[in-house]
């Protein structure tokens, strides 16, 4: 059997781990809304219409964060038209997605969900067709206390409390020319800076993440960054980054490397964000808010044929990609990869949360179910918190389209606050189990809590409505520790949480 080796010690720590690197995404696209978190009518409906089955099935994910409400919807959007009395609120076309928005749902109601879901609300403002006027108006309704037309407002319309939005979005995907008023990156980075200078004095206490490129495969990546950084360095807390990867070709050992892309990606955006940092001799670091990630392709094509039955209907049924099995381990991978940047990656948002390339579908009227890519995310959210350790191991490596030498075991641990550790291990190979050691002497004694695996014998299998749990989380074949020396197997093609605690 091959073996692989990992080896890592409690002070090799790469730093603390911001638990908003498990957040997501809710926009106004498709069913994410609309029949996904809210549905009055619906059996579990609650009194405000929102699903009471996809509320369980977000808190059982834990996301810390939920950036909203969009992506390119935000580039179009008219926050205004989403406060007040529900019945004058106006219908508007959304130019991103070609449907109708009812603003049924809108801030008041958005925040309501994110406290039922027990998570923080990450509010994007739309630096497309607007500007800063509208933000600094959007930060004073949002979180001022009250005595200014805004925040008078907010009270007006039910809430005495402020909202206390700590996270900002300035605009979404601004290099784009899907964006609607895409910029160049001196224009935008001017305009955010001028919005974010003005939204920081309404409340200084919050933090703004400024766009990087949509991709790294942007023509103007890297001097996108630069420019923009340039203008509004002094500003911004964090730069954006996007990235979702598809296996058209259906080339499973380069679909399962993309997570290498990934971390040049990251690093890449860090050396820009330091160089621009060195021009400036500034002191402050901005970090990564890697706001939409995963897996996205499994839809395009039905995505046309909606759009050809009919534009401008409200909550089209949208890029509802179903996800596959290897879709969970890239996934898994990615979770990895953003724990090993965790010094630099402060938030992440997988893209989306519900029905819209999301981790938990549901049937308008009917159930939910949590789509294979619910997994990885829900093990890293629960036990990848803590400490981000900085494990070396040594794994068999494979060739494949893109890559040379890709691990065929992709793993990193962390270090939890009651001493714990958690071993995150995707094994890539695709036929053979692989023996996986640890040498745990420098934790203390350990023993093994759980070894969880995420396997299935057909890459392309789902979970569907009918058969949830196809794609489901099971026991390992169990393993031993010998002298603080962890031996486990790890199955071919497999995602792997190995838990362990205080003997
Ligand atoms: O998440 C779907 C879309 O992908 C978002 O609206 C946009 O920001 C990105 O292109």
């Amino acid at each position: 059997m091959k073996k692989a080796t990992m080896i890592m010690d409690r002070d090799f720590a790469i730093g603390r781990i911001d638990p908003r690197i498990y957040g997501s995404f809710i926009e106004h696209l498709g069913r994410a809304v609309y029949g996904g978190i809210y549905e009055p009518g619906h059996p579990t409906a609650d009194e405000n219409g929102f699903r009471r089955d996809v509320i369980d099935m977000v808190r059982r994910l834990d996301v810390p964060v939920t950036r909203y409400p969009g992506g390119n919807f935000v580039s179009g959007f008219n926050w205004e038209d989403s406060v007040g009395p529900r019945d004058q609120r106006p219908k508007r076309l959304d130019l991103a997605w070609f449907t109708t928005e009812t603003n049924e749902v809108g801030l008041h109601e958005f925040v309501d969900w994110a406290k039922k879901a027990n998570t923080e609300v990450m509010y994007a403002i739309n630096l497309g067709t607007r500007g800063a006027d509208a933000a600094r108006n959007v930060v004073e309704y949002a979180n001022h206390p009250g005595g200014s037309y805004w925040s008078d407002l907010r009270i007006q319309n039910g809430a005495k409390d402020p909202f206390g939005i700590k996270l900002w979005c300035l605009g979404n995907e601004m290099d784009g020319p899907w964006q609607m008023g895409q910029k160049t990156a001196y224009e935008y980075g001017r305009a955010a800076n001028e919005a974010g200078k003005m939204m920081k004095w309404v409340d200084p206490t919050i933090e703004l993440v400024a766009c990087g490129s949509s991709s790294s495969q942007m023509p103007t990546f890297g001097t996108w960054e630069y420019e923009m950084l340039t203008q509004c360095y002094d500003q911004i807390d964090y730069v954006s980054l996007h990235r979702y990867y598809g296996n058209p070709t259906n080339d499973t050992p380069g679909f399962l490397a993309r997570s290498m892309d990934l971390d040049d990606f990251i690093k890449t955006v860090v050396s820009i964000c330091d160089a621009v940092a060195g021009t400036k001799h500034a002191k402050k670091k901005i970090n990564l808010s890697f706001d939409e990630w995963n897996v996205w392709y499994h839809s395009n094509q039905q995505d046309q044929e909606v759009w050809k039955q009919g534009k401008w209907n409200r909550a089209l049924p949208l890029l509802e990609d179903v996800y596959n099995f290897e879709d969970a381990l890239l996934v898994g991978a990615m979770l990895i990869t953003f724990l090993r940047n965790a010094d630099r990656v402060k938030v992440a948002c997988l893209a989306q949360l519900v029905n819209v390339i999301a981790p938990i579908m549901t049937r308008n009227g009917g159930g939910v179910w949590a789509q294979t890519i619910y997994w990885p995310l829900m093990h890293a959210s629960k036990y990848g918190r803590g400490t981000a350790l900085r494990p070396v191991i040594d794994s068999p490596t494979y060739d494949c389209s893109d890559y040379e030498k890709v691990p065929l075991v992709d793993g990193t641990a962390t270090l939890g606050d009651d001493g714990s550790v958690t071993i995150f291990a995707v094994n890539r190979d695709m036929s053979e189990d692989i023996l996986f050691n640890a040498d745990l002497r420098g934790f203390g004694g350990l023993k093994i809590a759980e070894h969880i695996v995420l396997h299935h014998d057909d890459v392309k299998a789902v979970n569907t409505e009918t058969d949830p749990d196809n794609v489901a989380p099971a026991a390992g074949k169990g393993g031993t520790i010998d002298g603080g020396k962890l031996e486990v197997q790890l199955p071919s093609l497999s995602w792997n949480v190995i838990r362990l605690v205080k003997a």
